[in-house]
């Protein structure tokens, strides 16, 4: 067996996984999020250690399963959090998370010291969810923190630490920290010294799949599992999420709608040029690559719309109706943007909008905008990886996209493309579980760890009559963007 642990944002989720791929066993255990002032966003670094010990025991409890068999650990965990450590590898204050939007003047000042070279080098634009913002903020702010600040970690390379007392970091979690040169692998001297930043304030870089260690006697004590158990370095989330569905080779995309919804393309030439556009990162396979563009409130439009409209309803009650609504919700046409728009506007002030409301418009015909609307933001990341000459012909759905049959349908008329829903989806802890599976030696390779592990069920084909529909649609959407601009202003 194999564990993968996935480092979420509002929970850890460890999955025991045999050489089949299949799941044995799952525990998860949740903590707190800080809010202490509109827009940021910090979690305790040790509540997660305690979080994953905790979520560890119980899966090594679980009957039918020996300590000895449990070969390997890897981890997938949420992207960009800075965690700051001392001397001694204590966090000297909590973790500043991802979505944490405090950073806007430190992206202005990213921007202007590094020029052009910002794109080449880091191949990312400066988004405040990005870790170097949140440093030169915690310089700024509270210079006594970071003269105790010896080394810098993201959330899931802290964990690991914790587990096994050595510090890393893999190329698929410090793409995401503005300070790697992503094609060269190595952490920027240019970006470090632009910035007064010692190389020593970085960890190590290592493969996703790297051997870093074993677990040490007191959490193999804790936990029950074996001092020899192997310890993985592990990705960053949307690197294992598409690691664990198979998007491992050119051509493949992948379709994530959580609160959050992305599409993620894999790309093996490293010279490709998106003009910051969409996050460019290295991929959890060794040398290669993806693009992603990512729509801020997919799932979370949904989850607003049930809250206001239907609150004591199940997300299936809600959807009921809208297969009986035709593609284009009767002219009924939503924008996502309830928390501003990272692709392809980057932007935090826009808000949303319903458009074109009839009289004799229901609540289904606004639910099924809802979907249309999220599918339209993520279709704008589609739309730009074919313009930049990338084909998407088959995409593979996760998440809570991936529920419902007419959302499916959905996403291939408004994509152009074959969308396909895999078999027991288990999102990034599989792809976690793969990284483990194949550094154990199990595979020789990521993608013949994929091949076994990772099983399409249903298909959905495009259909002509929906997709001209939306292809109307979807230009008239591209403009609700441009004309809503100054709103909120
Ligand atoms: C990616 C991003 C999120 C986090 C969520 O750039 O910010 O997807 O990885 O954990």
């Amino acid at each position: 067996y194999v564990i993968g642990i996935d480092l979420g944002t509002s929970a850890v989720k460890a999955l025991l996984v045999d050489q089949n791929g299949v799941v044995a066993g799952e525990a998860s255990r949740s903590y707190p999020l800080f809010h202490e002032h509109s827009g940021w966003s910090e979690q305790r670094p040790d509540d997660w250690v305690e979080a994953t010990v905790e979520a560890l025991k119980e899966l090594a409890s679980q009957g039918g399963v020996s300590a000895a068999d449990i070969e390997g650990v890897s981890f997938s965990g949420q992207m960009h959090g800075l965690v700051l450590l001392n001397k001694e590898g204590e966090p000297v204050r909590n973790a500043i998370l991802w979505n944490d939007t405090r950073t806007t003047a430190q992206c202005r000042e990213i921007e202007a010291t590094l020029g052009g070279k910002l794109l080449s080098v880091t191949r990312n634009p400066a988004l405040e969810g990005f870790t170097l913002p949140k440093i030169l903020w915690v310089r700024e702010h509270e210079p006594e923190a970071f003269a105790q600040a010896a080394i810098f970690v993201l959330p899931k390379d802290y964990v690991r630490y914790r587990l096994t007392g050595e510090l890393h970091m893999d190329y698929s979690d410090a793409a995401g920290t503005l300070l790697l040169d992503v094609a060269g692998k190595r952490w920027s001297d240019e970006v470090l010294a632009a910035f007064n930043l010692d190389a020593g304030f970085c960890p190590p870089l290592v493969e996703s799949h790297g051997l870093v260690g074993t677990l040490l006697p007191q959490i193999a004590e804790r936990t029950g599992l074996s001092p020899a158990t192997k310890v993985f370095a592990g990705g960053a989330d949307n690197a294992c999420g598409a690691i664990g569905a198979g998007i491992l080779s050119e051509g493949l995309t992948l379709c994530s709608i959580g609160t959050s919804g992305v599409i993620l393309s894999y790309e093996n030439d490293k010279t490709k040029d998106f003009a910051g556009k969409v996050h460019f990162f290295n991929h959890g396979k060794e040398d290669a690559f993806y693009a992603m563009g990512v729509t801020l409130a997919a799932g979370y439009s949904l989850s607003w719309f049930k809250k206001t409209f239907a609150p004591g309803e199940s997300f299936d009650e809600l959807l009921a109706g809208v297969g009986d609504v035709k593609p284009g919700s009767n002219g009924l046409l939503f924008t996502p943007y309830l928390v501003g728009e990272r692709t392809p506007h980057a932007d935090s002030t826009i808000r949303g909008s319903f458009i074109g409301i009839d009289g004799s418009h229901e609540r289904k015909h606004f639910a099924r905008a809802v979907m249309e609307g999220i599918t339209f933001s993520l279709h704008e990341s589609v739309d730009m990886f074919r313009q930049a000459g990338k084909s998407v012909d088959q995409i593979v759905s996760i998440g809570g996209g991936a529920q419902n049959p007419v959302w499916l349908q959905m996403q291939a008329d408004i994509f152009g493309a074959e969308v396909v829903a895999l078999e027991n989806e288990q999102g990034p802890g599989l792809g976690a579980a793969m990284l483990a599976a194949y550094g154990c030696g199990w595979f020789a390779s990521l993608d013949d760890c994929a091949a076994s592990f990772v099983k399409h069920a249903r298909s959905y084909k495009p259909n002509a009559e929906a997709a001209a529909v939306y292809g109307k649609l979807f230009r008239v959407y591209q403009q609700v963007y441009g004309a809503t601009r100054g709103l909120n202003a």
